[in-house]
């Protein structure tokens, strides 16, 4: 009902989210998912919900406009864990292959001040996914060129260099200098963080 309402709405697809301690991703990490039926136990189990998410999508919207957004070493703010996360991220990746899920959209490493789970080697991890894969997290506009020069993403997605630079591909284009972010505002009530940040000025 909500891809089709997506649909309905006038997106151009559906990034399902299975990463950062959301619903997926507790079934996903064996930290959280101690079940013992089909959706518990081996990596592919705990994926089963994730590619069953995904089929119900794809039958909305077809495959190709179906992206899942991963966050396998990421213990985020639920602080989530799990034994063996390569083991997991190499399941899901050849799952939503199979899928022909158009996109991977990935959260590297940990995103906040806990330690990532493992440090995993993500140019092999890349290998397993035959569709696009987007590296995110923690890269700037030099370390995003040189994942995308390696083949080690096809692209990357930036979060809180857009939330500070509202024009971050512009000042990307002009090599601007970026604007820093302001944690303080980061998830504060009210406008302030949101619609404050500068843009550069003169013509486009
Ligand atoms: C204020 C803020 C809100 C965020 N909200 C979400 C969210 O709702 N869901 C999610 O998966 N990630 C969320 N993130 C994580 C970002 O999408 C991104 O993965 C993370 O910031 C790492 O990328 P970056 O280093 O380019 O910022 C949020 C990040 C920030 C700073």
């Amino acid at each position: 009902m909500a891809a089709r309402r997506t649909m309905e709405a006038g997106f151009d697809g559906v990034e399902v989210h299975a990463a950062n301690g959301f619903l997926l991703d507790q079934f996903m990490k064996d930290s959280a998912n101690v079940r013992t039926d089909a959706y518990g136990g081996s990596p592919a189990n705990r994926c089963r919900l994730l590619f069953e998410v995904v089929m119900a999508v794809a039958d909305v919207w077809g495959a190709s406009r179906v992206g899942v957004r991963l966050s396998p070493t990421n213990p985020s703010n639920f602080v989530l864990s799990d034994r063996d996360p390569g083991a997991l991220f190499a399941a899901a990746l050849e799952g939503l292959t199979r899928l022909r899920v158009s996109f991977v959209d990935v959260v590297e490493g940990s995103s906040n001040a806990l330690p990532a789970l493992a440090d995993l080697d993500w140019a092999r991890y890349r290998a397993c996914f035959g569709g696009v894969y987007i590296a995110n997290n923690g890269y700037t506009k030099a370390s995003g060129q040189q994942a995308l020069r390696a083949g080690r993403a096809d692209m990357v997605a930036f979060g809180r260099p857009y939330i500070a630079n509202p024009d971050l591909v512009r000042r990307f284009e002009l090599d601007a200098p970026l604007n820093a972010v302001v944690q303080e505002t980061l998830y504060a009530k009210g406008a302030l963080g949101y619609t404050d940040y500068a843009c550069i000025e003169g013509p486009r």
